[in-house]
This record gives C-alpha cells, structure tokens and sequence, in this order.
C-alpha cells in the first residue's frame, strides 16, 4: 500500500463478512469442562472479497473449526455465539434454521476433512450430488443426473458417468474428496470453507485436491477460507493468512508478507524451521507447523492480557497487563493512540482492492495483536538466498 492508499484503492464489497464472532460452549451450564465455560472462540474478525483465498492456521485446538462451523450456522446447541456474520450483506447470525438451510449449499458451503463422515454410505454419488441440485435447482431427475457428471469433471474425476453408478466405499481416498468438492460446490456458492481438505490424504493426491480449489477460485471466482496445518498448502493457494492463537486472531497479512516478515511471536514460532536457511529437506512431505515450547492455554478465561505470554520470549509485564488487539503494525500505515497507547490502524480484514476490483489479498493491511510485534524479515528462504 502507498502512503496515500486511500487514493489508490476502492472499497470492494466483501461476499463474507465475520465481526467479533465469540463463541462459547457449556457457559453456565454442566456441559462445560469441569463446569467452566470454553471459549473456543474470541472475538474474531475478517472479511472476505470475491475470488479469495484466506487460509486459516493455528495449532490444534485454537479454534478454526469452531470458527468454521459458526460460520456455517452448524454449532451445536450447547454453543453460545455473539457477533455477527454477512453473507452478501445478510445477517446470519440469529437467522431461522429454515433460513440458515436455503443458504447453506446454495450461498456457502463446507467440505470436511473425512468425507467417509459426510457421505451417505447407502447411497450412489450420483444420487447424493443429484438431490443437492434437484432441491436447491429444480432439476429433474435426468437434468440432475447431467448436471452432477459435469461436476464430476470439474473436480477432475475421470469417467463420471461410471462413477455416478458408485458407491463411496468404491472410491479411494482423493475420489471421496472430489466428490465431497462436488457436492459442495453443486450450486455454485459464493464462498466455500475447507476445513483441512487435504490432511487424510497422500502428497500426490493432496496436489491434486488443491488445484480443484485453485480451478474452482479461477473459473468460478468462488471465494475459500482454507483451515489447514499444512504452511506449503498455504504458500500454493492463499492470498491471505489468518493466524488464530488460543481463539484469537493473532496475526493476519497478505501470504507473502507472512512469509517474509511474520510480526506475531507466535507465527514466527510456526514458521521458523519451514523458513531456515540452507538446502532443502530431503523429506518430500509439504513443510507443517512445528513444535512451539510450552502448550495452548486452557480457554476457560478470557485473560484481558495476551494469551502467548508464558510461551513468548519477549512477554513484559504490560504483556500481562492488557490484552493486544489485532493492530496495524507498519510504521507507515499505523497510528498510536495518545489516550490509550494501543495501535490503531485498519480494522481487522478490512479489504481494498485496486480500481480494476482485482481480487485484494496482496492489498490488505498486515496486522498483529502483539504490544512487540518483531518488524523485521524472519530468515531469508533458501529458495531467495540460492543456497
Ligand atoms: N462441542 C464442543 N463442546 C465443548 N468444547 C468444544 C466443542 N467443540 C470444540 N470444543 C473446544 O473448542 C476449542 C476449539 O476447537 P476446534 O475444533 O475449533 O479446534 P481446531 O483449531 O479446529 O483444532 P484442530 O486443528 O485440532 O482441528 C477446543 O478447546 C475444543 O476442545
Ligand atoms: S504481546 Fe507480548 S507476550 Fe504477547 S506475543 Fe507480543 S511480545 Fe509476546
Ligand atoms: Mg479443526
């Protein structure tokens, strides 16, 4: 962004919109642990511009899924949710179940990490991706049948029309996942949350699931939040980078700018050893999150302090004093609170685009919620040092 970015940049019109999701299980209740409420989810931001991609990290338990599934209007009823979600400008968030069911499927959709849980074992592919078209689009029965072949060849299955006479226990691994893609994207959603697509599959068959998404982003301009563990996935297909710690966001940047120069503690503990110098490993496994010392903190309290503190190296006191907010940390884009010293800058996610209304993620605003966000590059990959 130019100094001026303002002038340089048009607002464009986010197909999702997430504003202070909170989500909490058993508050109140006998279902939480040990009584205790479990904020799964705290005060999450962000938006997402038509044929996006924004990847969703974090390690396990920080709350993607949960995030993910409130989204989709898919909690269970031991869950408490406040904030707000727009979908194409609508509020989801306190809709019917009736209302939440027409949007799901036709407006946004989810493909799961084992499809073998989503499919219906007893019933053929075609059939399953037949009734999704049959009831959001009206066709009859050989329109739909038509209809789910092509979307066969668009998640690359070859042979469709035999596939469609098959059950899921008839196809491998990868084929289960093409379809779950099919199915999801039957009526051609505005946006589509994967959540870990790839993670039960071998390398090979990972590759090819991520270029169904690509192709799907490139032809269809569907927008995705990607959930994974998995850094090259994120390196391969994300315009931008959510960073969730302990149910906070902790860290959101264009994906090269993460790479490049990761300001959270955290991230940069995620991504040190992808990123050290020298040759690569010889190990043909996509690059995942390492180890960080110490664990994810328990979520029964929402400590007005941050939540990495007994893990960080450069934790202070008024680290645990008060909560940082996810902030603008670039010199040049932030501004400082005189009042309050916190860091003001964009809020969270917000996106720009440039005057053609060209997808945004290398535009957005690279924020941290750290009072000592690092502002230097981490180590320079052994791709650019040539070494
Ligand atoms: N139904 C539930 N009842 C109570 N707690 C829950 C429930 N579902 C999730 N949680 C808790 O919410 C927190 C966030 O879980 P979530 O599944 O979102 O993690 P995640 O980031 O997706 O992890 P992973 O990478 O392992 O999939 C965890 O502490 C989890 O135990
Ligand atoms: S706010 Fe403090 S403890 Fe938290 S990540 Fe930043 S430096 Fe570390
Ligand atoms: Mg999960």
């Amino acid at each position: 962004m130019t100094a001026t970015g303002a002038t340089t940049a048009t607002t464009t019109k986010p197909v999702l919109g997430v504003r202070d999701l909170s989500v909490t299980f058993g508050a109140q209740a006998k279902g939480g642990r040990g009584g205790r409420p479990v904020h799964a989810v705290d005060g999450l931001c962000y938006e997402l511009a038509p044929g996006e991609v924004l990847a969703v990290v974090g390690e396990s338990g920080c709350g993607k899924s949960v995030s993910a599934m409130a989204v989709m209007g898919l909690l269970p009823s031991t869950a408490q949710l406040s904030g707000s979600v727009t979908l194409g400008g609508r509020e989801l968030v306190g809709a019917g179940e009736k209302e939440l069911r027409r949007v799901r499927g036709k407006d946004i959709a989810m493909i799961f990490q084992e499809p073998m849980t989503s499919l219906n074992p007893v019933l053929t592919v075609g059939r399953q991706v037949g009734e999704v078209l049959r009831r959001h689009q009206g066709l009859n029965r050989r329109e739909a049948r038509e209809r789910a072949a092509e979307l066969l060849t668009l998640v690359g299955i070859p042979a469709p029309d035999r596939r469609l006479d098959e059950y899921p226990h008839q196809l491998s691994g990868g084929m289960r996942q093409r379809v779950m893609i099919a199915l999801a994207v039957a009526c051609d959603p505005a946006v589509l949350i994967a959540d870990e697509p790839t993670t039960a599959l071998d390398v090979t068959v990972q590759a090819g699931i991520l270029e169904v998404l690509k192709n799907l982003r490139n032809r269809l301009g569907t927008s995705i939040v990607l959930i994974t563990h998995d850094l090259g996935v994120v390196a391969d297909i994300a315009d931008r980078v959510l960073v969730m710690y302990a149910g906070r966001a902790v860290e959101h940047a264009p994906v090269h700018e993460l790479f490049a120069a990761p300001r959270h503690p955290y991230t940069r503990g995620l991504l040190s050893a992808v990123l050290r110098p020298g040759p690569a490993p010889d190990n043909a496994d996509r690059p995942r999150l390492t180890e960080i010392p110490g664990l994810v903190p328990s979520l029964d309290t929402q400590p007005d302090a941050c939540t990495f503190a007994p893990r960080c190296a450069r934790a202070d006191e008024q680290c645990t004093a008060s909560r940082p907010l996810l902030g603008d940390t670039d010199p040049d884009d932030a501004a400082t609170d005189a009042t309050t010293g916190v860091i003001t800058g964009t809020p969270a996610g917000v996106i720009t685009s440039d005057t053609t209304g060209a997808p945004t993620g290398t535009h957005a605003p690279h924020q941290a919620a750290c009072w000592h966000p690092h502002r230097d590059a981490l180590v320079r990959t052994h791709q650019e040092t040539g070494q």
